[in-house]
Parts: C-alpha cells; structure tokens; sequence
C-alpha cells in the first residue's frame, strides 16, 4: 500500500511506544502492563513519587541509559524525511518520552507525556523543565529547585495531565491525514485523538503489527512492524 499526500494535505502523526520497539526499548504492554519489569503503580504515579521518590529516580534513569544506547530505526528516519518534504504541513505528536524522533531529525514536535532528558521541579512553580541526562544512583544526588522543591522527572505520570494539548488538537483540526503508529490505544486521550481526526473528516491510518483496541476508527489499517512498513508507505506528489 502506498499513501499519496496532495499538495494540499496536511498531516498529523501519533507515536506511541511501538515506534522504538525495534531500537531495543520494550512497549509497555508487551510484558503485560508492565514497563521494562515495573508496575506502573510503583513507578509512574504521583502516588508513587509521594511515597518512593528514589524508586522513581531509579526507574527513569534506568530508562535514560536505556534510550542513550539505543539508535533511532527506519521508522523514525521516515517520519524526519517526510516532515522534510512537508514543512509545516507535517506535525509529529509522540507520546514516548525517549528523545529518537529528534535524533532521526524530527524538528515538528510535541512530547505529550514528557522527556526523558529532562527534569523540572515537583511543586509546579512556574520555573521551566531543565535538561537532565544523569543517571542517579541515589536520591541524595538530585538536585533542588530554587523554591527548595525536588527536581522530578520532566514525565506526565499516570493521572496528570498530558503536555500541550491546545496546540495537539489545533494540529488535528488542521490535518487531512492522521498516521497513528505503535500504540495500543488504551491510553487517553491520546486513544481520542482517531476520533477527533474523523470528527473533521480525516482520513485515518494505523500501522503496527497488530490492531490497536481502537481499531474500527480507523479508515485504514497497516498491519506490519514500523521500521518495515512506514520507508516507501508515502508518495508525495
Ligand atoms: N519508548 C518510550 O518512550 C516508551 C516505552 C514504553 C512506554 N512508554 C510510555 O507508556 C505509554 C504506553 O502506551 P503506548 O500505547 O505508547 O504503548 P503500548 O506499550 O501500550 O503499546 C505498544 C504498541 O506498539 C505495538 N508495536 C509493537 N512492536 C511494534 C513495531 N515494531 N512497530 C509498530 N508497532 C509496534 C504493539 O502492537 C502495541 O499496540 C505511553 O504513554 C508512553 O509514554 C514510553
Ligand atoms: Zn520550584
């Protein structure tokens, strides 16, 4: 199958864990809701940092050397060059926190669940996230903000609310294309955003290597791994 995008197309893709599958960092639902070993509980929970902050820390520096190793695939190389050809008519909303859609070339985009490589303070004062790369052995070692709050992961934990939303569904209205690719549709509201697409009349493509829950929304359904299907799905015309 190929997918022809018109000179006036505009396209919106959703990321979701699957992407980076093949770059070696596990789904999270491919070990049964647990991620990389972890209930989500004990680690992505407002809950959780409350009561275990250094378990926290340890989870996401677990993950930040993780996605130091780790090589964007072809899926992400795809989705940089079709931005290439596009320009603004193209907007990339990722829902995974490693940083590989950048470092494939990706420049239109929006983490709506947060950064890895990032931290920011854990009372909400209104001083921005800050770039962080380091791999915490100890809580002893985080640093403090200038409130005296505790730097936390720049992460939207399970039940707070996902980053840029206004700017999310004003690229929806926008797009004549939605590509959502590698996530299970069970998170919200990114699971909505299908919805929205067709609400506008969107066409609507999935492509991953098994049907997402929210699968009938779809006008259209890839199955097949990302890294394989998504090189040569686009003809720009
Ligand atoms: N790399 C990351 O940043 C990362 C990794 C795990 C979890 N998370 C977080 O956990 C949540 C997980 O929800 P989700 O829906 O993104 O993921 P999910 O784990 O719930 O679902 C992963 C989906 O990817 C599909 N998949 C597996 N291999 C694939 C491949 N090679 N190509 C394409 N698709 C493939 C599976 O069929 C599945 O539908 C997200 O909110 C995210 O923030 C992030
Ligand atoms: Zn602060």
């Amino acid at each position: 199958m190929t997918i022809s995008i018109g000179s006036e197309d505009r396209v919106f893709v959703l990321t979701g864990a699957g992407i980076s599958a093949e770059s070696g960092l596990p789904t999270f639902r491919a070990s049964d809701g647990l991620w990389a070993g972890n209930r989500i509980e004990d680690v992505c929970t407002p809950d959780a940092w409350e009561r275990n902050p250094g378990k926290v820390w340890e989870f996401y520096s677990a993950r930040r050397a993780a996605g130091a190793k780790a090589q964007p695939n072809p899926a992400h190389v795809a989705l940089a060059a079709l931005e290439g050809r596009l320009g603004d008519r193209f907007f990339l909303c990722t829902q995974n926190v490693d940083d590989l859609h950048e470092r494939a070339g990706s420049k239109r985009l929006v983490h709506m669940h947060g950064e890895l490589t990032k931290a920011r303070c854990e009372n909400e004062c209104g001083q921005a996230p800050v770039e962080d790369r380091r791999i915490y052995a100890s809580l002893d070692e985080v640093g403090r903000c200038v409130c005296g709050g505790r730097l936390r992961p720049h992460i939207v934990f399970f039940g707070e609310i996902p980053l840029e939303m206004g700017r999310i569904e004003r690229e929806i209205q926008k797009a004549t294309l939605m590509l959502v690719v590698g996530t299970s549709g069970s998170v919200y509201p990114a699971a909505s955003f299908v919805h929205w697409a067709r609400l506008g009349g969107a066409r609507t493509v999935y492509v991953g290597p098994e049907e997402p829950l929210n699968a009938s929304a779809f006008t259209e359904v890839v199955v097949g791994k990302a890294g394989e299907a998504l090189p040569g799905l686009f003809r720009v015309e």
